[in-house]
């Protein structure tokens, strides 16, 4: 069900297609914040001109005040109005979709040991495009941040006005180990900063001068994303445990495991078609390991595209461009907020296990009634 936000009604005579992001799952609200850090050391070899990696990043964090804060929109007014032009969208549709996340509340108190979970979006698409999932993770008292990687990520505004496009980027091939290594750098790069740069830390409001010292740090993408996080975790000791949405790996991680658990969420068409790269890291990988299918999803549903998605399909009364048409295609047909209870649901039962000690409730039970589209793999 879409909840109507009154605030995007009133006064106007049309009424613009807008809605809320679904509510959030765990028992915090959420404050976020966005902010930019810049690698000196690393020449961006994307860019069309030199210039050095410049990542923009969000953090979503459990706040006990967040009065005052208003809701964050999911897409900055810049973002919003090229995703408009994109997908052939009425005006105001994407930059009045609003999410569960306060603007700048401030951290919890007390929680600097809080678990830190990364995020690495899928190619071509951007970690705005994740914001009810992330959102929700963090609900569940959880810091989680997450970057987009620049000219991979469809558009990326920075806080100065400026933006860049993967249309701008120097002809990649984002399947290759190379490239899937470029992005493994940039996350290592955030960790080395978030823990141990105190002035990148004190971007959290709330935070002040506390270092975050987070008592475990996992990491999970959606694609290329979910490429990252394995390809990342091979090479980083730091990261305790990760998860792959519907995101073929590439690299030696492939052949080589993992010794730290490893969860992944594949769309249903992986279901008869096991995905080799998939059946290759479980079979090497000596920790917890755990492999489902969502029945009815597809590769883009594995996002906050879904709903969206499906909201502007249902708000457009018939009319659906071309490109519209083309995404609500790529979610796949299962309903896109119910898709976005099994990934937080399954994702969260995954970190209470690998950064709680929980155990893998869900995942060790297997199908189940409360979840009867998750098809736990048992090979
Ligand atoms: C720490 O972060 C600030 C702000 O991003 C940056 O200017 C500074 O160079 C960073 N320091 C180190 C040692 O990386």
């Amino acid at each position: 069900m879409l909840l109507l936000n009154i605030a995007c009604t009133l006064g106007l005579i049309v009424v613009v297609a807008c809605f809320d992001l679904p509510p959030l799952s765990g028992r915090y609200e959420v404050g976020t914040v966005a902010f930019e850090i810049i690698d000196p050391s690393r020449v961006d070899p994307l860019a069309p001109d030199t210039r050095v990696r410049d990542l923009m990043l969000s953090a979503y964090y459990p706040t006990t005040t967040p009065k005052n804060h208003g809701l964050a929109n999911a897409y900055t007014a810049p973002h919003a109005a090229f995703l408009e032009r994109k997908y052939g969208l009425p005006s105001g549709a994407a930059a009045n979709v609003v999410s569960q996340a306060h603007t700048s509340a401030p951290i919890a108190r007390s929680n600097n040991d809080m678990p830190l979970i990364l995020f690495s979006p899928g190619y071509g698409l951007s970690r705005s495009m994740y914001t009810s999932i992330l959102s929700s993770i963090a609900s569940s008292s959880y810091i989680v941040l997450a970057l987009d990687h620049p000219f991979d990520t469809d558009f990326i505004d920075y806080p100065d006005g400026r933006s860049v496009s993967n249309t701008q980027a120097k002809s990649v091939n984002w399947k290759s180990p190379e490239y899937v290594s470029l992005r493994a750098d940039d996350v290592r790069f955030v960790l080395d900063q978030i823990l141990g740069n105190a002035s990148v830390a004190a971007q959290i409001p709330g935070v002040g001068d506390r270092v975050l010292k987070p008592a475990k740090v996992a990491l999970f993408g959606h694609s290329a994303g979910g490429a990252t996080a394995a390809w990342t975790m091979h090479l980083d000791a730091r990261i305790g445990c990760g998860v792959d949405l519907d995101g073929v790996l590439v690299g030696p991680v492939v052949d080589a495991g993992l010794d730290r658990p490893f969860a992944i969420l594949g769309a249903e068409d992986r279901k008869a078609n096991v995905e080799p790269s998939w059946a290759s890291l479980r079979a090497a990988s000596t920790a917890w390991k755990g492999e489902v299918s969502v029945t009815g999803s597809l590769h883009y549903g594995f996002s906050d595209l879904g709903f969206e998605a499906q909201a502007w399909r249902d708000q457009g009364g018939g009319e659906v461009s071309a490109e519209l048409g083309k995404l609500v295609d790529s979610v796949g047909p299962i309903a896109g907020g119910r898709m976005l209870r099994v990934m937080d649901a399954w994702m969260v039962d995954f970190w209470k296990g690998c950064l709680g000690g929980e155990g893998y409730g869900l995942w060790e039970k297997g199908a189940s009634k409360e979840w009867p589209e998750v098809v736990v793999r048992e090979d």
